[in-house]
């Protein structure tokens, strides 16, 4: 059973999956040819996927996200880690050289260098500044496409240049999509990867009342048509497929034809001493099997 010191993403990013990382991955189906991973957000998830891959034993990893900074910057740590090392140190050395108000003007400079910056690389950079200093790792644009998340007001940001090295050899085997999701899961299904996998999904956040969609605007302009994905979903007629999210009736209402898995409970059953106070949950096409403590 897999319970090691979970790893960070690079990315800082509002709600990661990382609290329940480990329950998550005992509860993923191992043994399958290829993993898919199609809202791959902060990619901890990915990350802790590979870092465990001695136990999961997957042979390729299909990943995608709608949005490009992340996958870039994925792109670049795979193929120019010292290129990426280099340069987010120079900016994390800078900022942490300021006082408080040097700070956020830097913030706000640099945020519109992003904003401008037509160079992959360079964006991937100021991509993953901005994510380390703006408010509360929050990925948000306004209706023109700009990143208008404010400052955050950190103190002062470490890099692990060691770390990202080591991450950089991590990720070698992974193939990176920047598509919509449906583009994504066509992809795979034409391709042939869809029948020996394993899907895991995070989709964008489904507000409790559906008529209150803000919250969702965290992650992405546009609402998220929950139905739609999960006609998608039946449509591939994968055998091995988990999506997560937060407990709501709105969830059940849209997800009701899966098996409604609680993170707690499977916890409580692998571990009993460890607890975990959350509601989230995870929708699946089989049966989790219960690990249990080698
Ligand atoms: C809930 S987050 C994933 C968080 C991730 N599991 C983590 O722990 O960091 C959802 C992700 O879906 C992406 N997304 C939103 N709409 C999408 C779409 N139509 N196609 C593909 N990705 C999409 C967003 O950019 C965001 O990164």
């Amino acid at each position: 059973m897999i319970d090691s010191k979970v790893l960070n993403s690079p990315i800082r990013w509002a709600g990661s999956k990382k609290k329940i990382l480990n329950e998550m991955l005992n509860a993923f189906k191992p043994n399958k040819e290829n993993y898919i991973e199609c809202f791959l957000g902060s990619g901890v998830v990915l990350i802790n996927v590979l870092k465990n891959n001695d136990k999961l034993n997957y042979k390729n990893f299909y990943v995608n996200d709608i949005n490009s900074n992340i996958i870039n910057f994925y792109k670049l740590l795979q193929k120019k880690p010292d290129y990426l090392i280099k340069h987010i140190s120079e900016l994390v050395k800078v900022y942490n050289s300021y006082d408080a108000s040097e700070k956020e003007k830097y913030y706000y400079e640099l945020r519109k260098q992003f904003n401008e910056e037509k160079a992959l690389d360079k964006k991937s950079i100021l991509f993953c500044f901005l994510m380390k200093t703006g408010f509360n790792g929050v990925y948000r644009e306004n209706k023109a496409g700009k990143f208008n998340v404010p400052f955050g007001r950190i103190e002062e940001i470490v890099i692990n240049e060691e770390y990202l090295g080591e991450l950089s050899k991590l990720i070698k085997p992974v193939k990176f999509y920047n598509l919509d999701y449906k583009s994504f899961l066509d992809e795979m299904k034409n391709d042939g990867k869809v029948e020996n996998s394993f899907m895991y999904f995070d989709p964008p956040y489904l507000p409790d009342d559906l008529l209150v969609g803000q919250k969702q605007e965290l992650y992405t302009n546009d609402t998220f048509d929950h139905r739609g994905f999960v006609d998608k979903i039946i449509d591939l007629k994968s055998k091995y497929v988990m999506i997560s999210m937060s407990d709501s009736k709105q969830a059940d209402d849209i997800y009701g034809g899966f098996i409604k898995n609680s993170m707690k409970e499977t916890l409580r059953t692998i571990n009993p001493v460890k607890l975990f106070p959350s509601t989230e949950i995870a929708f699946t096409n089989y049966e989790i099997e219960l690990k249990k403590e080698e």
